[in-house]
């Protein structure tokens, strides 16, 4: 079947990053060569394929131009709805699209929200406070050490080196500054002391894991890694990733088990990115759920578990793609 596909997205090079703003203002949005990388696989498939963009000239475009459907991977501009903007737009004018709805985008880009689900789930996730002013830090009730970052905030923007933390002055400071700086409130959680992981998942009634991986911050204990974006800009150089990590089958199985929880207790669709950290208890965490996992071929993290489980970006990108149309009963 051809079809008429549209991406929507947003691209860093459609921005300029102002004096006034944090280094990482512009660290969600994507690479052109992403969504050519996209369009090349699509167009491969014998479809029809148009850049939409994400900016409030889709509205115009998508009545100019009608598509059958659209691969959405934008990040959105502004507010804790962002990446549900176009969703709901397109849910409206009766649009097909890939990856979750807009109430997934949006529980999910609240991490605090995101965590209150899961745990009605009796899934493990790090005790936590959602900070909205710096008083919101009296009385709390965490045990030390904590991590600090940003409650609607992905790309780990605002999460740096320090933002482990052993004392309430350096607690105070750090929740100061983000509140200053970013346009979220802050999460105050307990840090998870062992090995990172993150876990790519695909699939709709019946979603699997598509491979596990580990991420190793190198000359770093677990206790003292954090995947920050520091290491993130740098992770040619600072981090080992071990896909799939060497561990027992018993904590694998684990980790893959808490990561499909949380996908079906956040209904998403598709395609999603789960990160955990394993406690000294052995109990795997969950810490986050990515639904719009970035796809970028040369470093997007769920790219890199596809390739290590011998599927090349066309078969991820086509996978995407052939579970949307499927929940559309447009193929089998
Ligand atoms: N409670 C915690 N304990 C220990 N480390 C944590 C904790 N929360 C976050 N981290 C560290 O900070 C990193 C970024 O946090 P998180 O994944 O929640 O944010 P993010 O910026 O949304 O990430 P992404 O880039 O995946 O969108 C994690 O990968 C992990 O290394
Ligand atoms: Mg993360």
């Amino acid at each position: 079947m051809k079809l008429k596909v549209g991406i929507t997205y947003n691209l860093k090079k459609d921005f300029s990053q102002q004096e006034n703003q944090p280094i990482d203002f512009l660290e969600e949005f994507d690479a052109e060569e992403t969504i050519d990388a996209i369009r090349r696989v699509l167009e491969g498939e014998g479809h029809d394929v148009i850049k939409l963009g994400g900016d409030a000239g889709l509205i115009d475009r998508l009545r100019r131009t009608p598509v059958d459907i659209v691969f959405n991977i934008a990040e959105g501009l502004h507010g804790r709805n962002r990446e549900a903007h176009i969703p709901a737009l397109l849910e409206f004018l009766n649009i097909p699209y890939t990856g979750s709805d807009p109430l997934t985008l949006s529980l999910t880009l609240d991490k605090a929200m995101a965590k209150r689900i899961v745990m009605s789930q009796n899934i493990p996730t790090p005790r936590f406070k959602k900070v909205e002013k710096v008083e919101d830090l009296h009385g709390l009730d965490l045990r030390y050490p904590l991590f600090v970052k940003l409650c609607h905030e992905g790309s780990s923007k605002g999460v740096r080196l320090d933002s482990k933390i052993s004392d309430a002055q350096s607690l105070r400071e750090k929740t100061t500054g983000l509140l200053e700086t970013y346009d979220s409130p802050v999460l105050v959680e307990e840090f998870i002391k062992g090995p990172e992981f993150t876990v790519g998942i695909l699939g709709n009634e019946d979603p699997f894991v598509l491979g596990v991986m580990q991420i190793e911050i190198k000359g770093r204990a677990p206790e003292e890694s954090v995947y920050s974006l520091e290491i993130k800009r740098e992770w040619e150089e600072k981090v080992r990733y071990h896909c799939p990590p060497s561990i027992g089958q018993d904590l694998l199985r684990k980790i893959e088990e808490v990561a499909l929880r949380s996908y079906r207790a956040l209904e998403c669709r598709d395609v999603s990115r789960v990160d955990i950290r394993v406690g000294e208890d052995r109990t795997p965490y969950f810490l986050e759920i990515n639904p719009l996992p970035g796809l970028s071929p040369v470093y997007g993290d769920l790219v890199m578990i596809a390739r290590s489980m011998g599927w090349d970006y066309d078969r991820l990108v086509k996978t995407i793609f052939h579970y949307a149309l499927k929940r559309y009963g447009w193929t089998e």
